[in-house]
């Protein structure tokens, strides 16, 4: 019978891929939570409406990327693509702001985009995200920012690029549009892409944003929405940059930088990383101002970024071979519940090791010993049972002593 593959797209992550996955999880844990950064964990699937209305139905993430289909009673679901849009809903749903001042949440885990697979862009990919309620502020744009830089140093990543834009507020926004649509008006139509000539009139923004080369050369001259932005918006920047400068975190201002989700307003980042190849962003965040309350929620500003962990995996160095204390060779079937004994009671005083459940011989399980890297091979024979000991082979200088098993621990440490 022909075996069942994995899905396009999809990956099984294992060995040294699953261990830096664990570092980078580990590493989130403790870095925000010393900014005061509470774990959420949001559902997988969530209403298709919920995304629709959040990411922008005019982007390509909902249009042509989102895994939805209906459940058994025809209800349309999505496989999330993203994690904002389920924070602001738990954060709306579950009152996540009734204890009044900064609702800080972070949250890891796989999201889905039906994109066209390659290196550093997968259909089913993760995401370290960190999200924070309650406060316009630019100071808390900076400590944002501080935090995934700090996260990224953490990791051991110095070689990374931060990138910051403004793309206004509810206020600008629409002037800036209208700028656009003059120049639309402008340029020749019929060169756009389908997608884009369907889009221009009614959220012209995301022609900012096509990938196709022709929509970004004819783009090329479009106005920038930074000379757009109103002074709130433009003191807001300066603010959050004057801290950056401070801080010590360099940063590189783009005004081309808008981001392929709708909800953005006033500051806008990316990390980016030139050793990756074209799918160069590490990582992207900004303000969703609105977006709680055309959610349903009270009129809350917000601010979040998310970290593509398959990306940071391709910079993080390997973490080489897991570290093995112990293999317990035992070479009688008479010694299997002392060596169970053994190990269980070197495990305790936190050795990691294992033991075989079959017999073998002497070859091939100090064979066995090498390739699970374990620095200690013990032998439990009918000679150690007889004596109450264990034979200690050092598998770096091959070194062999006979111990009382009372005093392996002590041993093993030594
Ligand atoms: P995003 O820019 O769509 O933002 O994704 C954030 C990061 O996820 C990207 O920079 C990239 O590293 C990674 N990523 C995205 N798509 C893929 C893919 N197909 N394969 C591998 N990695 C990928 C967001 O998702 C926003 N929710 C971030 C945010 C949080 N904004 C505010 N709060």
């Amino acid at each position: 019978m022909s075996s069942i593959g994995r899905i396009r797209g999809f990956s099984d992550i294992l060995g040294q891929e699953a261990r830096k996955f664990r570092f980078m999880e580990d590493r989130a844990h403790s870095v925000f939570s010393r900014y005061g950064f509470r774990e959420l964990r949001l559902p997988m699937l969530e209403h298709t409406e919920l995304f629709a209305r959040s990411i922008g139905s005019d982007t390509d993430v909902v249009q042509k990327e989102m895994f939805t289909f209906p459940d058994r009673k025809g209800r349309h679901l999505t496989l999330r693509p993203e994690a904002t849009a389920g924070a602001v809903r738990a954060y709306i749903e579950d009152k996540l702001y009734s204890g009044g001042g900064l609702t800080k949440l972070f949250t890891v885990g796989p999201m889905f985009r039906y994109e066209r697979p390659q290196k550093g862009r997968q259909r089913q990919f993760h995401q370290v995200n960190a999200e924070a309620f309650g406060s316009a502020s630019p100071l808390l744009d900076a400590e944002m920012i501080l935090m995934l830089w700090t996260y990224l140093r953490e990791l051991g990543l110095t070689d990374l690029t931060l990138q910051i834009n403004s793309l206004g507020c509810r206020e600008c926004q629409p002037v800036y549009a209208e700028r656009l649509q003059d120049y639309l008006a402008h340029t020749d139509r019929s060169r756009f892409c389908a997608d884009c000539q369907e889009r221009a009139q009614r959220n012209p923004f995301r022609l900012l944003d096509c990938k196709q080369s022709q929509c970004q050369e004819l783009m090329r001259g479009a106005p920038s929405m930074l000379d757009s932005v109103c002074s709130d918006c433009r003191s807001h920047l300066d603010t959050v940059l004057d801290s950056l400068q401070q801080l010590g975190i360099p940063y590189e201002v783009n005004s081309g930088l808008v981001r392929g989700l709708d909800y953005y307003q006033r500051t806008t980042f990316e990390i980016v990383s030139g050793a990756i190849g074209a799918q160069s962003s590490v990582a992207g965040g900004g303000r969703y101002d609105d977006l709680v309350r055309q959610l349903g929620g009270p009129d809350h500003p917000a601010i979040g970024f998310a970290c593509g962990m398959e990306r940071l995996s391709l910079l993080l160095e390997d973490p080489g071979p897991e570290v093995t204390d112990f293999y317990l060779a035992v070479l009688d079937p008479e010694g299997f519940s002392e060596g169970m004994r053994i190990c269980e009671e070197l495990r305790r005083k936190g050795w990691k090791g294992e033991m075989n459940q079959e017999t073998a011989s002497v070859k091939s399980q100090t064979r066995h010993a090498h390739r699970l890297g374990a620095r200690f091979c013990l032998f439990l024979g009918q000679e150690e049972l007889a004596r109450e000991s264990i034979t200690v082979k050092d598998m770096s200088s091959g070194q062999q002593s006979q111990c009382g098993k009372e005093h392996l621990p002590d041993m093993l440490r030594q």
